[in-house]
């Protein structure tokens, strides 16, 4: 077999994936616009990709109706002993697992080409940078990837310098036969036959059964965030589902943001914020994941292991962000968008009106009485990053960003305030262990029921998540006063009648502008049972028409509806049992005791 790498462990897994998966032709990616677009091509002529007349070098794609988005039921973090995965994670033996995987892999590429993907998370001349190989047997998937990682030859050169690689292997899961003709979504029909397999204890990805997004592209959530999560932990540094931005007040001081919201829960949108307060201005550095290391100063300094944006489509806009409708100009991937009859994208809220006829994200003919969404619920653009108006020129510093902020929230139609501070790390921490939010079309599986998702780690966390309570409380001692400042939002309040309580999106600055100057100690809050709020007259309103009624509501802290928040933390809580850190029973404690006094 000829070989483009002088790898030895890198040669062996080839040779040894590609006696398993038995494909017809094996193609190692250079990671060159030729090659994206020799792909795209080929997927046009075979009826899998549309060509957009409306947007240069930009296609839609289709799934397979079952293959939607990430399945958390079939995610498994694979360790020898199940209390290393913990309570919160999906488990099987690794022994067994693979047993299973090999039988479901063996042959699985079967009149396929088998590509192999050399990548990088993170600017390669980065210390934080991680390089993956990928190999897969779908072209959509290799063209995403080329948008969401360095993919290219230059990773191939460190490798033959013996760099090291995690090996991520993943296959549709759909072998064809002697002149089979194929779909145009290859995947593996019945959800038992779906993978999504971790092996932490060697950092290895095995992805079986899906095509799509996180299940597939296992650069973003398998290898930046489950095999990360644990490499972080042994390490010291830390892997989160966390947007970055930097936010520069009139003045002109920076201030860098990390937040973590659960999937579909705002990041992209307070990522590229165009903020509403005069003077103030963002720019834009990650929008999903966020890789920390403590500094020589001894901060704790940010870098964006993607290269692209796999974004939620739906709700996308030029009222609610218009750096992303301008970003999606071209070279954009739409998966389960609909299609407009003059040869464009559109999706649910993309416009005022909808057009008063599409093709619906399943290929149907949709008018706007059909009652239902044109585009998928989960519709996503796969995007450059570079191609970000509000990108920061720092985005791709090898040494990141200094994080000044944490932000954790979800979405909560009711009972969590706007915003709040935690009184220290310890608290900002048990704030993060007790983040909840309504599940989204992101997952698989039902939409809107309440649940805890830590840190918005519950599906990324790649060991036992009282660990990772753990791994968060000792990164506060280490980084001591230098530790960033931790807050707490929910953008997501209803009103009775299923309305916003808060615009949202732009004027998600006003509440930024108020951590920037609790950072700064210009500005009061009040001490409440769950945390200090900002008066209504602490934030920046000018120019904002928003009832009093309906501030005073936001900033309310209900205490009856808290005490019952406090059952459920200690179910919560109760799961991890002896790894559960006894600094977070104690803020369960505190928290207690106020809502008792107040
Ligand atoms: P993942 O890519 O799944 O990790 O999602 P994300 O956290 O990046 O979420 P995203 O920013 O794509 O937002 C998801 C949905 O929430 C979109 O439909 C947005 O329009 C909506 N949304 C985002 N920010 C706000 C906000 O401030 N207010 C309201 N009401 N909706 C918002
Ligand atoms: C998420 O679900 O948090 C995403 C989309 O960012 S996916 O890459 O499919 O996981
Ligand atoms: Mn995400």
């Amino acid at each position: 077999m000829d070989m483009p790498t002088r790898n030895p462990r890198l040669r062996a897994w080839v040779q040894e994936i590609a006696l398993l998966c038995q494909p017809d032709r094996i193609y190692w990616c250079d990671g060159t616009k030729e090659e994206y677009n020799r792909l795209m091509a080929q997927m046009v002529a075979e009826g899998r990709a549309i060509p957009l007349k409306k947007r240069p070098n930009s296609f839609l794609f289709r799934s397979h109706p079952s293959d939607v988005a990430r399945v958390e039921d079939r995610t498994f973090i694979s360790t020898s002993s199940k209390d290393d995965a913990g309570p919160t994670n999906n488990w099987i033996a690794p022994d067994e697992l693979k047993a299973t995987m090999l039988c479901l892999y063996s042959g699985c590429m079967r009149g396929r080409t088998m590509y192999v993907i050399p990548f990088s998370m993170g600017p390669l001349e980065s210390p934080m940078a991680k390089i993956g190989v990928q190999i897969t047997d779908s072209p959509y998937v290799v063209c995403n990837m080329h948008i969401m990682t360095r993919v290219g030859t230059k990773v191939l050169r460190a490798l033959d310098e013996g760099a090291d690689f995690i090996p991520c292997l993943h296959s549709v899961g759909a072998p064809l036969e002697p002149g089979q003709p194929d779909v145009p979504w290859p995947c593996a029909p019945a959800i038992e036959q779906k993978y999504i397999a971790h092996f932490p204890e060697e950092n290895l990805i095995w992805s079986y059964g899906s095509g799509y997004g996180g299940n597939a592209l296992l650069g973003k959530k398998c290898l930046a965030l489950r095999i990360a999560s644990a490499m972080a932990r042994r390490e010291g540094w830390m892997a989160e589902h966390m947007l970055i931005l930097r936010l520069v007040s009139p003045e002109g001081r920076q201030y860098h943001i990390a937040a973590a919201f659960p999937s579909a829960c705002g990041k992209t949108n307070l990522a590229m914020i165009q903020p509403t307060l005069p003077g103030w201005r963002a720019e834009c550095i990650g929008d999903d994941i966020a890789w920390m290391r403590i500094g020589p100063d001894g901060r704790l300094w940010a870098i964006n292991p993607e290269s692209g944006f796999f974004g939620v489509a739906p709700g996308t806009s030029y009222r609610t962000n218009p750096a992303a409708m301008e970003m999606l100009w071209g070279n954009v991937i739409f998966t389960n968008c609909a299609l407009t009859d003059d040869g464009d994208v559109w999706w649910d809220r993309m416009t005022p009106e909808p057009p008063p006829h599409l093709i619906d994200w399943q290929g149907r003919d949709w008018t706007p009485d059909r009652g239902e969404p044109a585009a998928h619920p989960n519709a996503r653009f796969t995007a450059p990053t570079a191609q970000c108006p509000v990108i920061s020129p720092d985005w791709e510093k090898p040494e990141g960003v200094p994080i000044d902020i944490f932000i954790f929230g979800g979405r909560r139609a009711t009972t969590i305030p706007l915003v709040y501070e935690a009184f220290n790390w310890d608290h900002g921490v048990f704030l993060g262990a007790t983040q909840s939010s309504e599940t989204t079309a992101a997952i698989i599986g039902e939409v809107g029921r309440v649940r805890r998702d830590p840190f918005a780690m519950l599906p990324f966390c790649g060991y036992n998540m009282g660990d990772y309570f753990t791994h968060w409380l000792q990164m506060g001692d280490r980084l001591g006063d230098k530790a960033p400042r931790i807050f707490y939002v929910n953008w997501f309040r209803k009103k009775p009648d299923g309305r916003w309580l808060w615009p949202g999106y732009g004027e998600n600055s006003r509440v930024l502008a108020w951590m920037c100057a609790r950072v700064d100690g210009k500005v009061g809050a009040v001490e409440t049972p769950i945390g200090l709020l900002p008066r209504p007259e602490d934030l920046d309103l000018r120019g904002l028409d928003i009832p009093p009624e309906d501030l005073q509501e936001l900033l309310r802290v209900d205490v009856d509806a808290w005490r019952a928040e406090v059952s459920d933390i200690e179910r919560h809580f109760a799961q991890f049992n002896d790894r559960f850190p006894q600094r977070l029973r104690e803020q369960l404690r505190g928290l207690q005791a106020r809502l008792e006094a107040g």
